[in-house]
């Protein structure tokens, strides 16, 4: 499959989300702008994408010279104008609609009229955030996976307005860089978020119950359904105020009880119990 986008940008790239979504493109032999608003960020970016190269050069999985090629097509920018000629731009900035409408806004002023705008976002609505931008048509969801760079997964879908060829050609160019598309509706979670919240909400009730220790919860999804993390580590590593933010933005649209937040996560969040990156959550990582 070949896609005429041969040239994007990743606005939020100084970010966890977009750092990885800058290294996909790269990688794939797109000429890839990172724009983020923040320099530090695009800098840690940029060390983390030359460390992920090299481990990747180490496995003998790319060549020194493709590492080379691979960075020097990777260019930094805090200058929105900078965006002006790229086939499609994917945002991954912060979960907030107003920011992503601004950003889409003020986009479609600089942008070329092909270009496509693709949103990262996890919960909000691909037709509230294209409303108003001045492209509607040509605006899609492309959901990523956390790490980017890892997982292969896509979450496709389409506004209200989007044209079914700027779909396409969106999905076209997640298969052409090697991503595994799937089409979803315009709902919060798509797919894999909207089963998720649920389950792990159900999860955090068992433990809140006293059904069973996370450990063994854990213990129990793994060696009897075969995934490869338990929902407790998981929680813990996508980070337990996450979650909470998950459910805020789920409940309200759903009305689904289990999508609402238990009480057991809110009292770990007020405890500062966020997960690994607190050093506590269901587990204790302080001496990890
Ligand atoms: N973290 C995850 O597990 C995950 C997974 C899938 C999708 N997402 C989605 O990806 C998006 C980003 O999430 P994240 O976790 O990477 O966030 P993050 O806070 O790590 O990064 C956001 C980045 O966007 C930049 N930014 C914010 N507003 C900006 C603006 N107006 N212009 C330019 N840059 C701006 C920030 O400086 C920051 O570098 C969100 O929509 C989120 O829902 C996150």
């Amino acid at each position: 499959m070949t896609s005429n986008i041969k040239k994007i940008a990743v606005c939020g790239a100084g970010g966890t989300m977009g750092a990885g979504i800058a290294i996909v493109a790269a990688r794939a032999g797109i000429e890839t702008i990172c724009y983020d608003m923040a320099a530090p960020g695009l800098e840690r970016a940029r060390a983390q994408a030359g460390s992920f190269f090299t481990k990747s050069v180490e496995r003998g999985k790319m060549s020194e010279e493709d590492r080379t090629a691979t960075l020097a097509r990777m260019t930094d920018t805090t200058d929105l104008n900078d965006l002006a000629d790229v086939d499609m731009v994917i945002e991954a900035v912060f979960e907030d609609l107003q920011t992503k409408r601004d950003l889409f806004t003020a986009l479609n002023k600089v942008c070329d009229e092909k270009t496509i705008f693709a949103s990262n976002t996890s919960t909000l609505s691909i037709t509230e955030i294209a409303s108003g931008c001045g492209r509607e048509d040509r605006v899609v969801g492309l959901h990523f996976c956390l790490p980017a760079q890892m997982m292969k997964l896509v979450e496709a879908s389409q506004g209200m307005n989007t044209a079914p060829k700027v779909f396409q050609a969106a999905w076209d160019w997640a298969v052409q860089v090697g991503q595994v598309p799937v089409e979803t509706q315009d709902r919060p979670g798509f797919i894999l978020n909207a089963v998720l919240v649920p389950f792990n909400n159900d999860v955090i009730r068992a433990v809140e119950a006293g059904i069973a220790t996370p450990g063994d919860i854990d213990k129990a999804i793994k060696s009897g359904l075969g995934y490869k993390m338990g929902p407790c580590e998981l929680l813990d590593l996508i980070g337990l105020d996450t979650q909470v933010r998950l459910c805020e933005a789920f409940y309200p649209v759903t009305l689904d009880p289990r999508a609402s937040a238990p009480p057991l996560l809110r009292r770990m969040v007020a405890a500062g119990h966020l997960g690994r990156k607190s050093g506590k959550g269901f587990y204790d990582y302080a001496t990890a």
